[in-house]
């Protein structure tokens, strides 16, 4: 069976019986508000994590189950972004949200502020706040049709007290992917203020033909010096709930501080997710090129059916992710249109910083009737 005949087949029904977050949370609608795919894992995943089971590998996190997931992650950033990572700069973390923890409490001072252009993913904007500093939003501005960051607007929030900024790329929720030129303008600025950048790439695997990803610390000596990656197969490879991300150190004074400080934040990654990880960057990389030949259909007939059915709706396609932005300020839902549609849902755009309001996002990685009959709902409200 192809990758899109399985996909196709899933229904409703039985993705709603396997009891996913995103299907059972609510479950008189259609999920499309979490961040997960609906097509399962790469067979090469499946087969590892059923080998290890089988092999009663539950126990603790070894220095060989992490060398074998540095390895793979490394050969895929050179193969898939052109990215040469020394194997001992990639460190495991359980997920992209203690990254970012480990950004704010490692990079800031108490009381500094982490900058958040916005639109941004909904977490985000309150962890800081939990870790006594501010957040200081910086709404992305459309040029020319794309959202793109305010350079003025981060030189302002820098002066302001800024000192880490949340660089999202691609970018959840507008699925924009970043080109040289804009990431060089935001190292100009960083730098020229002395600020540090966390570089959340989790969803780098999933861009569509005509952008690539560019990793942000691969950008120069500058961006390598203020950078804090993180990326994670979780997204790509839909194996979130097994807590495997990679951290990648980019440059010397961070890889020692990390080498003093780094463990307490390392010892959640998961011995299954570590080899699961290990396995999609390596053995899943066939699958993964299915699964976004999928998903790169996907953002097309959704843009075709908002088109034709929801000319109200504004909707660019992702460049990259499998999530939707949809721009509902002229439906006349008011401001949090998202839970004014019943039958599917969304994710409320101001859950993600006030400039969402009066948007919504939707998440596209399902089998396709599923998303017809997402479209079908917001018609039902809409039209
Ligand atoms: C941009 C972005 N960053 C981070 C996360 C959270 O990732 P993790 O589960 O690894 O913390 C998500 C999840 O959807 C995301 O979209």
């Amino acid at each position: 069976m192809t990758f899109t005949d399985d996909a196709d087949a899933r229904t409703a029904d039985q993705l709603r019986a396997a009891g996913s977050l995103k299907w059972s949370q609510f479950p008189d609608r259609i999920g499309a508000f979490v961040a997960e795919a609906d097509f399962g894992t790469a067979p090469a995943v499946s087969a590892a994590l059923h080998a290890a089971v089988d092999a009663g590998r539950l126990g603790y996190q070894s220095p060989a189950d992490v060398d074998r997931m540095a390895h793979a992650f490394a050969g895929f950033a050179e193969a898939h972004h052109g990215w040469t990572v020394p194997v001992d700069r990639v460190r495991p973390l359980p997920d992209v949200f203690t990254a970012f923890r480990a950004a704010i409490e490692q990079f800031t001072s108490p009381g500094a502020a982490v900058i958040l252009p916005t639109p941004a993913y909904m977490p985000f904007l309150t962890l800081p706040g939990s870790l006594g500093r501010r957040v200081i939003e910086v709404p992305l501005v459309e040029v020319d049709g794309r959202m793109t960051h305010d350079l003025a607007g981060i030189g302002r929030a820098l002066d302001d007290g800024g000192e880490l900024l949340l660089l999202c790329n691609p970018h959840n929720p507008t699925g924009r992917v970043l080109d040289a030129d804009e990431l060089s303008g935001i190292a100009a600025v960083v730098d020229a203020h002395g600020g540090r950048v966390f570089a959340d790439e989790i969803h780098a695997p999933l861009v569509y033909p005509g952008r690539a990803h560019l990793p942000y610390a691969a950008l120069s000596p500058v961006t390598a010096g203020h950078a804090f990656t993180a990326t994670s197969a979780s997204k790509a490879w839909n194996i979130p709930g097994l807590k495997a991300a990679q951290l990648v150190l980019s440059n010397d004074a961070d890889a020692e501080r990390w080498a003093t400080i780094g463990e307490e934040y390392e010892k959640g990654a998961s011995t299954l997710g570590l080899i699961a990880a290990a396995a999609a960057y390596t053995d899943g990389r066939d699958w993964l090129a299915e699964a976004v030949h999928y998903l790169d259909g996907n953002r097309r007939l959704f843009a075709e059916l908002v088109a034709d059915r929801l000319p109200t709706v504004g909707f660019t396609p992702p460049e990259g992710t499998y999530l939707g932005w949809l721009d509902l300020r002229d439906v006349g839902l008011g401001d949090r249109p998202a839970r004014a549609i019943p039958g599917v849902a969304l994710t409320d755009g101001l859950a993600c910083g006030a400039a969402g309001a009066g948007f919504a996002r939707v998440t596209l990685a399902t089998p396709r009737p599923v998303l017809r009959a997402i479209v079908d709902h917001l018609a039902a409200t809409i039209a």
